[in-house]
């Protein structure tokens, strides 16, 4: 059954790599940008479980200090400015969750942002548990700033290890009316489950994506294009432009 529509309804938007890949940051299964997709050009085994860090520490460290260093020569797209609009403007919430370790919400304007992948941009001490903000490389194992342990790792959330905040996530959709996916393959659970949680909870669901993802037939709807011009198309639709 369709939950009734408040007046200022509470929106959830789950985002993936295809919001960032116009801002030039590679996707991880389709060559979004003409060239070969990230898990096409490393293997996951390799750089991205606990067990490839055990393995070749120097491998994983040296890959994720790359994208750190790549995703702060980019900038926010038209898609993300625009949810950040959508927050701005919006009566009720907009929360947005997103698998994306790049910090181009943020920089696009949008505060509530739920990072359920982690982010490049942060430092995760396995000593003592800090977080730093980092910017710089992880290579040389730098001592931790809190407890001086050099035993800093990318804040990111590999393969075999459980997202963060998802009861967060859950309280945020049992609040919703509305679940939107943007730019995502729906290849990766937890996230990919969202959509199917959102019907049982009775909320109006709409993906936005280059091509259908996998899991496209548990939308209400689904419309296709690059996201700098579905989700401006859409956000200016809600806000009555
Ligand atoms: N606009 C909208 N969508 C796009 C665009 C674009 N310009 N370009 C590509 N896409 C779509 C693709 O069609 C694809 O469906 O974005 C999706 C990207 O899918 P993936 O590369 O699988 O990225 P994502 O779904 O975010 O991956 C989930 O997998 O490897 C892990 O941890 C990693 O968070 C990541 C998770």
């Amino acid at each position: 059954m369709m939950r009734a529509m408040t007046l200022h309804p509470a929106i959830v938007i789950l985002t993936g790599a295809g919001i960032s890949a116009e801002s030039g940051i590679d996707t991880f299964r389709s060559g979004a940008n003409g060239g070969p997709s990230l898990w096409e050009q490393h293997r996951v085994e390799d750089v991205a479980t606990p067990e490839a860090f055990v393995r070749d520490p120097d491998l994983v460290l040296r890959f994720y200090d790359m994208r750190r260093a790549a995703i702060q020569t980019k900038e926010p797209n038209a898609a993300h400015r625009a949810l950040a609009r959508l927050e701005r403007e919006w009566p009720g919430t907009v929360t947005v969750v997103t698998q994306n370790v790049d910090d181009l919400h943020e920089r696009g304007g949008s505060h509530n942002v739920i990072h359920m992948h982690g982010e490049h941009l942060n430092a995760w001490c396995t000593t003592c548990d800090a977080r730093p903000r980092w910017t710089g490389l992880l290579i040389d194992r730098p001592p931790c700033p809190a407890c001086g342990a050099r035993t800093l790792r990318p804040d990111v959330v590999w393969f075999g290890e459980i997202p963060y905040h998802l009861d967060r996530i859950q309280r945020a959709l049992a609040d919703a009316h509305l679940f939107v996916s943007i730019g995502t393959s729906g290849a990766v659970y937890p996230a990919a489950g969202f959509v199917r949680l959102a019907r049982e909870l009775g909320i109006a669901t709409l993906e936005l994506n280059l091509e259908r993802s996998q899991g496209s037939a548990w939308f209400d709807e689904t419309r296709l294009g690059p996201a700098s011009e579905v989700v401006t198309q859409w956000v200016d639709q809600l806000l009555g432009r």
